[in-house]
């Protein structure tokens, strides 16, 4: 198969590339480069690399490929919220057009990198796909907004599918420590506490950014009827986590490392509990390969072996919204 994606120098995309390649695809990278510096190991090379924005994909470009896997993004609520209108034009019309001209290519299909934050402020626990959606930041609305107008694209030539994620966490090749579990096992490595920024109480779905990477490959793979126009929720019913879970998580690998609330961001409104059980009907078999307590064993490891310091902690690198703010230009250049 011949696969063509977007974002893939990303947090989850070089799991993407690595994952399709060693199941027999050929992959089509396309990247503006945002975080590519960041990067803490070598990324996986695609088989055709296009350092560009996806925006200004040519027919040509797309034409040829089997399945579209969009990863690009600004893609978290606090960058969503810091640049709001590069949000909109990059997440949600960028992310239309994208879906328009892969139609007109005449790519099959088109599986789109959504999000369990559409859920925001749940409004009882265990939401599963048909329940309402609360988005609370310009993220959010752009991935549910992009959901229902790709929706309306699906016909007999063109199968789209809209993978709503959990929070990812894990080992990348391009690591970011502005994810919760990230986060916190990162600060009780360097500071010797897990400083929690809410009250500890808010609900989230948790899953490894390699598993997500699993999910996209078994989307591409699934026969075109198990995915055509769905929106699946990617993650497990055991892997919803209050916060203060996951701080006693990290306490469990490094048990000298206090726990501190800051109250930094008051009560927080995002508290979603999710249900996962379509994933399991849409693609029979599918196991998350991670839990948290596994994946920050991992992470932990990978941490002593970079030497992961203070300096990495508080510095750009890992940081999205703190590198993001060089790059803004990079955007804005090709709205
Ligand atoms: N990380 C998570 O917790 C999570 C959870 C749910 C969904 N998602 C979604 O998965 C996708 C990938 O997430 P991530 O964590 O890897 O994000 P990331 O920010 O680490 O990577 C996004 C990549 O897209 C590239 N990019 C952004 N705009 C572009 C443009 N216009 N043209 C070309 N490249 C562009 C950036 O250079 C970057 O390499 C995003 O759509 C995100 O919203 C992420």
């Amino acid at each position: 198969m011949k696969v063509l994606v977007t974002g893939h120098k990303g947090y989850i995309g070089p799991h993407v590339v690595k994952l399709f390649q060693n199941a027999g695809h050929q992959v089509t990278g396309v990247d503006l480069n945002l975080f590519e510096e960041c990067a803490w190991e070598n990324l996986p090379t695609a088989d055709n690399e296009l350092s560009k924005d996806f925006r200004d994909l040519t027919m040509d470009e797309l034409s040829g490929h089997d399945c579209v896997i969009h990863l690009a993004a600004i893609s978290n609520d606090p960058m969503g919220d810091l640049v709001e209108d590069l949000t909109y034009a990059n997440n949600l019309r960028g992310s239309i057009d994208l879906a328009k001209k892969s139609k007109e290519a005449g790519v099959p299909r088109f599986l789109f990198s959504g999000s369990c934050s559409v859920y925001g402020k749940g409004e009882s626990l265990d939401l599963d796909e048909t329940a309402n959606l609360n988005p609370i930041t310009a993220y959010a609305h752009s991935k549910i907004e992009t959901e229902k107008e790709v929706k309306k694209m699906a016909d007999d030539n063109f199968a789209p599918a809209y993978l709503r994620n959990a929070t990812a966490y894990g080992h990348s090749p391009n690591l970011r420590i502005d994810l919760v579990v990230n986060n916190l096992l990162g600060c009780a490595f360097v500071n010797g506490n897990i400083q929690i920024k809410s009250d500890g109480t808010p609900w989230r779905p948790l899953v490894h950014c390699k598993d997500i990477a699993r999910a996209f490959l078994a989307f591409a793979e699934a026969p075109r009827e198990a995915i055509f126009n769905k929106a699946v929720n990617i993650g497990s019913n055991e892997e919803n986590y209050q916060v203060k879970d996951v701080a006693d998580i990290v306490q469990k690998l490094l048990p000298d490392a206090e726990i501190v609330y800051t109250n930094e961001v008051g009560e927080d409104p995002r508290n979603y509990r999710v249900n996962f059980d379509l994933l399991s009907e849409v693609i029979p078999g599918f196991k998350l390969e991670y839990s948290v307590e596994s994946g920050m064993v991992e992470l932990f490891d990978k941490f002593k072996e970079h030497n992961f310091s203070k300096e990495d902690f508080d510095g750009d690198q890992f940081v999205r919204i703190r590198t993001l703010k060089h790059k803004l230009n990079k955007l804005e250049v090709a709205q």
